[in-house]
Formats: structure tokens, C-alpha cells, sequence
């Protein structure tokens, strides 16, 4: 016996021709926390995919070897018999179905009769949610109602209901908030305790470093590193990752803080589910020409909904205005946000930053396609320039751009998202956590482009949960709590525990 729960040996894959994995090793022993990291595009969701079935046996090459048997499943449900389950860096909950219904789906209670037990269920997903620390959300509600870091908390409820030995977790915690992260690694170290084995992934390498006992580092599909994490550091995960050292987390370069462009006043928004109830309250701020605003705040302070009613695709009533250069404008929808000069890039990329039936090209140019509008055709070349370009400044990991969106890794999804909007040239540029789910050399890439962009004199608003990479670039702070303004700070000997007091409600401010 190897002692090996999971022997991956010489996986390789293809699309169209094109490698994505090339002669991958991977062993896990029961019990054992592997971390698997590279940066966008490296193969680790696609590893993850052959081992789960998803891209079934006889489209890769290779050899999977589990619980001493040769495993040549043809579907998910396969794989999930013999115990392997996987949580999908994509949510791949039903919106319309409620919390019981989505954590049971495709593995529902039945009584004698053949109907479905719903009591049993329900009772059982509670359960599960006060595992999970969240014992204020409604098993009988449909999903939508909950924000993103509930909805993945759920989607992992879903997974410990299934009889797991081997979890893969793919991106699990990008849209958790620190505690929920806690409770995430806290039921991690748990079902090692009972001998189940993870696969972890996620580009919080801090994450990574505290929950994992082996690093496995892959870059363009190939395997280049398993080390043992009591040998390694992030900063030598991240040397793996990138094949050289990153001495720098984040970029200077001097920019100029202008006059006001940009003001919101007043803005008030409205629960779409209780009308009654205000998601953001009275909230006032100026932005100026060429400034970086970070804005910073727990889940559930407020902060999407203010971005999202300043650029009109606030789903319920909201109030307030919105001024630019000195002039009222009217930001009703998206569309005319754009034209009056705003750009927002949402955090939910799956449901409002890409159109899944288009191509990388297609996505990065929707916005603008009147731009290419000649007379009558569309002008291919000048339009395969800008997105050439466009690729070429993000770093867009991409075969071509005509390949579907959906094809990209996540990260990279991301940067098309990106890339769409700023062919808009904006003036005011709105970014919704602009690097979740972005490996670290891409986040670099990320900041250096919106400090050029700030020197260009575009004024950005970025709504970060990472507290590090909101005192990293920006030049002032805005705190929000419970909708509300709880503080504004320069960004000058700002600290963590200066922005996390106000977010949670002690008020104090350093900025005029
Ligand atoms: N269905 C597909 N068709 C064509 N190419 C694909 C497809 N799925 C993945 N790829 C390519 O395979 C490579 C690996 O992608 P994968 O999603 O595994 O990366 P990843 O390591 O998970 O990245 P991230 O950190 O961004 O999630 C990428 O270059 C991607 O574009
Ligand atoms: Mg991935």
C-alpha cells in the first residue's frame, strides 16, 4: 500500500490542440491538506476538473488512482460515489430554488412513498448552516436573497451534506469576509481530523499557508514544486509561482489629486425584499481628479449598493444624486452612467460582468460596439486592435481572443471584465473588488494600471474587502457600516485597526 488516498499520475489535457495540462503528479494521504496554487491560467481548476469527472475519462491523458483502485469515471455522479467532492470556483447554486433545496439538490430526502421529505431536509440544512455559523439565514427562502459570501458559505453546506473523503475546494473564499474565512478553516481542520483529505485552492496565499500541509505549485500546466508547508513561506510560494521573486506587493508612482469631477449626495437605497428597510443611508462623498478612493467596510455595510446606484444598476428605489464637473447628471442606467462618463466593474462578474455566448473579444468590446459602428459593418480591424491591446496591457491570458469567455480561468475572466470597461475611456472608473480571485502577479499588474490610469486623471472608486490592498493603493479611505458613512481617512500612517474600528462603528476621521 502507498498509503496514498489519491495518486493523479501524468494528467494531460488539451483544448483545441492547445496544452492546459502537461504531465501533472499529484498524491494526497487521507487527512492531508493540499494546497494547489499557480497564477490565472496555470491548470489548477482544470486539474480539479479531471479529477472530478467533470471532463470525463478518456478526454485527458493520464492515470487517476483512488483508494488503490484505478478510477475511470464518466460523470460527476461517479466521482461522487467513490467520495470525491468538489466545490466549484464558479457558485453553482440554483438562484430561484430555496437554501434546504439547493444544499440537498440532486441528493434529496425521500419518504416512503417516493415524495420529497421536506421537513427532513430542512431540518438537516439548518443544521448545517449553524455548522457554518449562520444560523440567521432561512432554509426556506430561495437563495437569491442572500449576498455572495452567504451564497458560498451555502454552496460549502452542500458539500459537507455529501459523504466527502476527498473535498476540492476551488476558490472557496473569495467573497468570505474574515470571519467567515475563520469558520471556513475551522471546518477544514475538522474533516482532517476525521481523515478527510482537501485539495485547497485560492490566491490568499496567507489562507493557504495556515490550512495546508503540502504546497503544490503548477505553472502553464505543469508541475513545478511539493514541498511541505513547514519548508515553505508565501514568499516562497510565490516565488514557485511566478518563477522569480516578487519583492513588492504593491506599486508607486507619484499621482496628482485634483479638483472635485465627481459628487454623490445624498444617496439613499432602498431593500428591493423591504421597502421599508434602507441598505444604504444618506450617504455623501466628493471624488477628485485623479484620486484612488478606496472603500472599505464589512459585508453587508452598503458598499455595492452605493457603487451600483451612483452608476444606475441598483436593482430597487434609491434616492440621491449624483453630480459630474459641477453639473447634475442622470445616471438612471448603466448605459447612461456610461455615456455621461462612469465605468463600473461588479463584483459578481458570473451574473453582470460577462455575456456567457460570447467571446473573450466580443465581452471586452460590448460596451463600445458603437464606437466600431462604420455605416453599416462593424469594423473588424480597428476592433481587433483595441482588444489586442487591451490583452497586451492586462496580461489577459488568453489562446485567442474569439475563444469563449467562459473558457478563461477565473482571474482572467476578471481582466476581461476590466478590459471592457476601460475601452470606454471613463472618467469616473468604479471598481467592485477588482482582484478577487487575481494571483498576486496580476493584482500587481492590476494596481500599476489603476495608478497610470489616476495619473492619466481618471478618479477611481475601488470597493475592497482586502483591507491591505485598500491602504495599498489608495489615497484616501472611506469606511461604511451598516450604510452608512462611519468614517474618511488620508491615506497617510493610515492603519488596519484605525479602518476596522470605524467599519464597526467607532467613529473617527482624519480627513478635514
Ligand atoms: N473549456 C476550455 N476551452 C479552452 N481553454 C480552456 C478551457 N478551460 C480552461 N482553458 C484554458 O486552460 C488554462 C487553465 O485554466 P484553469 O481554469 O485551469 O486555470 P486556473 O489555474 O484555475 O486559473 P485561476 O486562478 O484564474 O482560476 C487556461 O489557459 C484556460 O484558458
Ligand atoms: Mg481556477
Amino acid at each position: 500500500m502507498s498509503g496514498y488516498l489519491l495518486e493523479m499520475k501524468g494528467i494531460a489535457k488539451r483544448f483545441n490542440g492547445v496544452p492546459a495540462l502537461d504531465g501533472i503528479d499529484l498524491a494526497i494521504r487521507p487527512g492531508e491538506c493540499i494546497g494547489l496554487c499557480g497564477e490565472n491560467g496555470a491548470g489548477k481548476s482544470t486539474l480539479m476538473k479531471v479529477l472530478s469527472a467533470v471532463y470525463p475519462h478518456g478526454s485527458w491523458d493520464g492515470e487517476i488512482v483512488f483508494d488503490g483502485r484505478l478510477l475511470r469515471a464518466r460523470s460527476v455522479r461517479e466521482t461522487e460515489d467513490a467520495g470525491i467532492i468538489i466545490i466549484h470556483q464558479e457558485l453553482m447554486l440554483v438562484p430561484e430554488l430555496t437554501v434546504a433545496e439547493n444544499i440537498f439538490l440532486g441528493n434529496e430526502i425521500t419518504l416512503p412513498g417516493g415524495r420529497l421529505d421536506y421537513h427532513a431536509m430542512n431540518r438537516r440544512a439548518e443544521e448545517i448552516l449553524r455548522e457554518l455559523k449562520l444560523p440567521d439565514v432561512n432554509v426556506v427562502l430561495p437563495v437569491k436573497n442572500y449576498g455572495g459570501g452567504h451564497q458560498q458559505l451555502i454552496e460549502i453546506g452542500k458539500a459537507l451534506n455529501k459523504n466527502a473523503r476527498l473535498l476540492i475546494l476551488d476558490e472557496p473564499s473569495a467573497s468570505l469576509t474574515a470571519s467567515e474565512i475563520a469558520v471556513l478553516l475551522e471546518i477544514i481542520r475538522d474533516l482532517k481530523a476525521r481523515g478527510v483529505a482537501c485539495v485547497y485552492i485560492s490566491h490568499k496565499l496567507e489562507e493557504v499557508a495556515a490550512i495546508c500541509d503540502t504546497i503544490v505549485v503548477i505553472r502553464d500546466g505543469k508541475h513545478i514544486a511539493t514541498t511541505p508547508m513547514p519548508e515553505m513561506s508565501v514568499d516562497r510560494i510565490i516565488a514557485q509561482m511566478c518563477g522569480r521573486e516578487l519583492n513588492q506587493l504593491y506599486p508607486s508612482l507619484p499621482h496628482e489629486v485634483g479638483e472635485v469631477v465627481m459628487e454623490a449626495r445624498h444617496i439613499t437605497c432602498y431593500d428591493p425584499d423591504q421597502p421599508q428597510r434602507k441598505k444604504v443611508d444618506d450617504v455623501s462623498f466628493q471624488l477628485r481628479r485623479g484620486e484612488i478612493l478606496g472603500v472599505a467596510g464589512i459585508v453587508g455595510a452598503g458598499r455595492t449598493e452605493l457603487v451600483t446606484a451612483i452608476f444606475g444598476s441598483y436593482p430597487g428605489r434609491h434616492t440621491g444624486e449624483v453630480w459630474l464637473d459641477g453639473r447634475r447628471v442622470d445616471n438612471g442606467e448603466p448605459l447612461k452612467a456610461i455615456r455621461n462618463g462612469f465605468a463600473l466593474v461588479p463584483e459578481d462578474r458570473k451574473h453582470h460582468g460577462i455575456v456567457r455566448d460570447l467571446s473573450v473579444g466580443e465581452n471586452i468590446t460590448l460596451s463600445v460596439l458603437g464606437r466600431y459602428a462604420h455605416l453599416t459593418r462593424i469594423d473588424d480591424g480597428e476592433e481587433g486592435r483595441d482588444v489586442q491591446e487591451q490583452i497586451r496591457r492586462l496580461a489577459l491570458k488568453t489562446a485567442t481572443p474569439a475563444l469563449p469567455i467562459t473558457a478563461l480561468s477565473g482571474g482572467n475572466q476578471q481582466k476581461a471584465v476590466l478590459a471592457k470597461m476601460l475601452l470606454t475611456q471613463p472618467k469616473v472608473l468604479i471598481l467592485d473588488e477588482p482582484t478577487r480571485g487575481v494571483d498576486v502577479g496580476a493584482k500587481f499588474e492590476i494596481y500599476k494600471l489603476m495608478l497610470e490610469l489616476a495619473a492619466q486623471g481618471i478618479a477611481i472608486i475601488m470597493v475592497s474587502s482586502e483591507l491591505s490592498e485598500v491602504l495599498g493603493v489608495s489615497d484616501r479611505v472611506l469606511v461604511m457600516g451598516e450604510g452608512r458613512l462611519r468614517g474618511e481617512f488620508q491615506n497617510q500612517g493610515l492603519t488596519q485597526e484605525t479602518v476596522l474600528a470605524a467599519a464597526l462603528g467607532q467613529h473617527r476621521t482624519n480627513a478635514g
